[in-house]
């Protein structure tokens, strides 16, 4: 299945297949920047991206991921980038791109 991420306010639009990559690594296929200083391991919650449709598209938030937001004192109702991979379509903000 063919899923189209929608990345604002920039509006780029990149078209992966289901779990194909993470959510962060579809960003830097689109050539938008974004933070990271854990070497993507779910550690640092600066991949936090804010998700505006497609939620379902995504697994559930893990435990794990709780935790880390959680200590990294960032939003919870973001999602690290680097943790979860689309299978749908979906649209995320960064408020930085
Ligand atoms: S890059 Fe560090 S938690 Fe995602």
């Amino acid at each position: 299945m063919q899923c189209e991420i929608r990345f604002l306010p920039s509006d780029r639009t990149l078209e992966i297949s289901s779990g194909e990559m993470t959510l962060l690594e579809a960003t830097r296929a689109v050539d938008l920047p974004i933070a990271s200083a854990c070497g993507e391991n779910g550690a640092c919650a600066r991949c936090g991206l804010e998700i505006l449709e497609g939620l379902e598209n995504l697994a559930d938030e893990t435990e794990r991921e709780r935790v880390i937001k959680e200590r990294n004192r960032i939003d919870p109702e973001l999602r690290l980038a680097c943790r979860v991979r689309p299978r749908g379509h979906l649209t995320v903000r960064a408020p930085y791109w």
